[in-house]
């Protein structure tokens, strides 16, 4: 890419010393914020079903204390995207949908009532929770 001139990224690093706005690091960083965006929302609709579908009231009473967290996650994340004078926009996250239908799956596949679907509702909001750890 480097070689036509016409995006030359080692130029665009260098804005990021300089201290100029328009830099690749900085698209790099606005596009994960817009995918986190995207995760934390789709998680405060799938919160709800999962709260729905564990069995002990210590499990419901976590998925509705982290439903309350995701909102103000999403809010601070709304915050994050007026320090970017940028207005909060969502870009589909494949990662988090791929892993709300992983604790879809878990419901489908475990009766109600057991323990066993509650170990398998932890083990995906786990998974869930890791993914936002990492990013
Ligand atoms: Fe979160
Ligand atoms: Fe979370």
């Amino acid at each position: 890419m480097a070689k036509n001139g016409k995006k030359n990224t080692t130029a665009k690093s260098k804005n990021v010393a300089t201290g100029e706005t328009h830099s690749a690091l900085l698209e790099l960083f606005t596009d994960e914020i817009k995918d986190i965006y995207w995760a934390e929302k789709h998680l405060t609709k799938a919160l709800p079903k999962m709260k729905k579908a564990a069995n002990s009231p210590e499990l419901q009473d976590a998925f509705a204390t982290h439903l309350e967290q995701t909102k103000g996650h999403v809010e601070r994340l709304e915050q994050v995207f007026e320090l970017l004078d940028k207005k909060p926009q969502a870009k589909k996250c494949d990662a988090m949908e791929g892993l709300v239908k992983e604790g879809e799956g878990i419901i489908e596949d475990t009766d109600d009532g057991t323990a066993t679907r509650d170990v398998g509702l932890i083990l995906a909001a786990q998974k869930v929770e890791h993914y936002e750890i990492a990013t």
